[in-house]
């Protein structure tokens, strides 16, 4: 049976991967990048997750950063908040973990198409955002303009700092950062994300905005997007939440009707929008 089909027929089975690299993104984010071994491993797109598990310690649920390419490692970036990310960043090159998935529906990548992205992230929300403008990048045919807005609570909290000039390099590709603080070492924008989209304007025609951040910051740029006269079916955002089972069963993930895990993380406004007090 191939490996992927094994995964779906039994996703609480973990496959052995071994860290093939480690790469600090900021002082407690680290992207970890992993391989599998013969017949391990599983496809997945861009804003689903899986669960990492370190060996003796536990489980926990990650964002695949990641974009889906055949012989390139899958990644993961972890920030160092609990038992089980602390005891990941603990672990280095050559180290064994277990990772069970994909989880979650992820983006719908194919009705983006077409369509001007404006990509709104915040703090370690890059992450699951970061296929996508992968994707964008790799394909800009298939996209019209890009928009990246990202901010963070200081510039050394922006993840995947040296992938910008890249990004920004691209035409028809805007990336806008901002940090909520001043900083030594930082000459650019401070505001709030939600400011720098009512200062940007973003254009609203024939576009689709993708959002993935802290949920206070999800909640104020939602409004400003809706203030623009952003449709509820233009706008898509992944949500967080406490998840152990990743399946539906243990109810710990739901808003509203809804279980992040399963019914998510990916959401449209209108999906979401009658539960918006509980993001
Ligand atoms: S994590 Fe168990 S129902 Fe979602």
């Amino acid at each position: 049976m191939w490996a992927a089909e094994k995964s779906r027929a039994n996703p609480m089975v973990p496959f052995p991967a071994t860290i093939s690299a480690v790469r600090e993104l900021t002082m407690d984010v680290n992207l970890f990048q992993v391989q599998f071994g013969e017949g391990g491993g599983f496809p997945y797109r861009p804003g689903q997750f899986a669960f990492l598990s370190a060996f003796g310690v536990g489980e926990a649920p990650f964002s695949i950063t990641s974009l889906n390419d055949e012989g390139s490692p899958m990644e993961f970036a972890i920030r160092r908040v609990g038992t089980v990310s602390t005891a990941l960043h603990d672990m280095g090159p050559g180290s064994v973990l277990g990772v069970r998935g994909p989880f979650g529906n992820g983006f719908p990548l194919e009705s983006f198409k077409g369509k001007n992205l404006l990509i709104i992230g915040g703090g370690i929300g890059l992450a699951p955002l970061r296929p996508i403008i992968k994707n964008a990048l790799g394909h800009r045919d298939d996209y019209g303009e890009m928009v990246v807005i990202y901010g963070a609570r200081t510039h050394q909290d922006l993840v995947f700092a040296s992938e910008f000039e890249g990004w920004a390099a691209v035409p028809g590709v805007r990336l806008e950062l901002t940090v909520d603080r001043e900083g030594s070492g930082w000459d650019g924008r401070v505001a709030l994300v939600p400011a720098v989209i009512k200062e940007l304007q973003p254009t609203v025609e024939n576009a689709v905005a993708i959002i993935c951040g802290p949920p206070i910051m999800i909640r104020f740029v939602l409004a400003e997007l809706k203030a623009l006269g952003f449709e509820n079916h233009q706008i898509v955002t992944t949500l967080e939440s406490k998840m152990k089972c990743g399946m539906g069963k243990c109810a710990r993930c739901n808003i509203g009707e809804k279980y992040v895990c399963q019914d998510g993380p990916v959401f449209t406004f209108d999906q979401i929008s009658g539960f918006l007090e509980q993001i």
